[in-house]
């Protein structure tokens, strides 16, 4: 079965093609990196619950709506949007939608290269622990003390041309796969990445149920403190947590849209797209706390889960708690280099992803070579990356925007900030209201797959409670000022 010939004439060898890549394109460092950092930083338990409502009530309609509108315009997401609104005798302005969503898109791969780039370093240092190129990374990982293996990411962060050379691996890698095109390149990466991710994925979970903490963690991720749960900084964390991590407001879930083909019942991928997603970040929450949770002093435990001590949050609860962690378990060594193999197979596929948003579009509309489009987007993603790094070291204390959520984070939590709390829930709300409102009903009813109780409900979500909530908590969260 061919596929859509979407930009280009190419598209998903198959349904399953599909599923695969839309899937590896969600799961990735938001997962594995991201939903941890921030379940971290928003106390656990509320962040989780409202992250959770926020997939079911707005994720899912929206991904709908996203992958359809694909489908149907069968072209880049830009373009895409411009037919449904010509179809519909609606102003062409409403391609914004995408528009705001595949500069999202773009920002995102800057920084998110960068993130990768230290995964594959740390995929050396544990590669250094079982006799690999140790003389790199100086020397096997057992020998160190906790202190040395705590000093691994700042010692990264501080060595500017190491990071930026991983960087350049990462983003090479990436420009090389979406130069060899949606069928050869994306779809190749994601079927073969995506199995051995989860089976990867499988092994580390029971292991870390098995040896860390298991109970504690349950309690941490779920533990429902109501308080928090109307915190408006707690909602939009959330809010743009489950838009991140669905790869939607960013022009991508219409992008892959395109290249399916007319047989794929689009309602119900969509529902396996999201629960495949929502079930890798809650699981990898699972898995990563009770392995950090493991190496905390009973006391330090116990303060977490009392509410009064923070954990690590951030980056480096990945990347700092988690290799000493590892260091003090058994087999961790051999664990601790499975596992960053397994995140740099879910950034693989999802920063394909992010690159191929822009590049379909410069393809579709300026009818140049993919691999010119991709290289000329894939540097100058590179370029704003590698001046994004520099706020780990030289550039910390540049902090241009002091406001708002901006305020006290250097280039790159700006990038981080601005494209998950503003951008990507700006380019869902007009997504949302485009689909529900202005969009002709017919067009989009042959698109989507669903009929009565399921369709009305769908239409509900789309119409009513998506724009009305997106918006307040777009609102609240940025200026809570607002709630006086
Ligand atoms: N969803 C991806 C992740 O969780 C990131 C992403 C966002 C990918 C938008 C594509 C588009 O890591």
């Amino acid at each position: 079965m061919a596929g859509a010939a979407a930009a280009g004439g190419e598209g998903w060898s198959s349904r399953w093609a599909f599923i695969l890549a839309a899937v590896g394109s969600a799961v990735g460092l938001g997962n594995l990196v991201r939903f941890p950092a921030e379940a971290g930083a928003n106390g656990g338990g509320a962040f989780v619950i409202f992250y959770i409502f926020c997939v079911l009530l707005i994720g899912l309609p929206v991904l709908l709506s996203e992958t359809l509108l694909g489908r149907h315009g069968q072209r880049s997401a830009i373009e895409s949007v411009k037919k449904v609104a010509a179809e519909s005798g609606a102003s062409q302005w409403w391609s914004l939608a995408a528009g705001v969503g595949m500069v999202a898109a773009f920002l995102v791969l800057t920084y998110y290269s960068v993130l990768a780039g230290w995964v594959i370093y740390f995929i050396g240092v544990f590669a250094g622990d079982l006799g690999g190129p140790s003389g790199l990374f100086g020397g096997a990982l057992s020998d160190y003390s906790v202190e040395q293996v705590q000093g691994i990411l700042p010692a990264l962060q501080a060595d500017s041309s190491t990071m930026l050379l991983m960087h350049a691996i990462f983003m090479s890698i990436t420009i090389f796969a979406v130069a060899r095109g949606v069928t050869s390149g994306i779809e190749k990466v994601a079927v073969w990445l995506m199995p051995s991710f989860f089976i990867l994925f499988l092994g580390i979970t029971i292991y870390g149920a098995f040896t860390g903490a298991f109970g504690a963690a349950l309690e941490f991720l779920f533990a429902f403190d109501p308080s928090r749960l109307l915190d408006p900084n707690v909602q939009l964390s959330a809010l743009g947590q489950a838009l991140f991590s669905l790869s939607l407001g960013s022009a991508l879930m219409i992008t892959y849209g395109a290249y399916a083909s007319r047989d794929v019942n689009l309602a119900k991928t969509s529902a396996q797209i999201a629960s495949a997603d929502t079930s890798v970040a809650i699981i990898a929450g699972l898995a990563i706390f009770p392995i950090t949770f493991a190496a905390l002093a009973p006391e330090a435990l116990a303060a977490v889960l009392a509410g009064e001590e923070q954990v690590q949050g951030g980056l480096g609860l990945l990347f700092v708690s988690l290799p000493v962690a590892f260091q003090t378990m058994p087999a961790g060594g051999i664990i601790g280099l499975l596992f960053f193999i397994m995140v740099f197979f879910a950034a693989l596929t999802s920063s394909v992803a992010l690159l191929e948003a822009s590049v379909s579009w410069a393809v579709d509309r300026f009818k140049i070579a993919r691999w010119l489009a991709t290289a000329i987007l894939g540097g100058a993603a590179y370029l704003i990356g590698a001046w994004a790094s520099f706020s780990f070291n030289s550039q910390a204390e540049f902090q241009p925007l002091d406001f708002l959520i901006f305020s006290g984070q250097p280039v790159f939590g700006i990038i981080d900030e601005l494209t998950a709390k503003i951008m990507l829930p700006v380019s869902a709300l007009l997504v949302a209201i485009f689909v529900g409102w202005v969009a002709n009903r017919q067009l989009i009813d042959s698109e989507n797959g669903i009929s009565g109780g399921l369709h009305r409900v769908w239409l509900f979500l789309v119409r009513w409670l998506c724009p009305l909530v997106i918006t307040a908590i777009l609102l609240f969260g940025l200026f809570p000022g607002l709630l006086g």
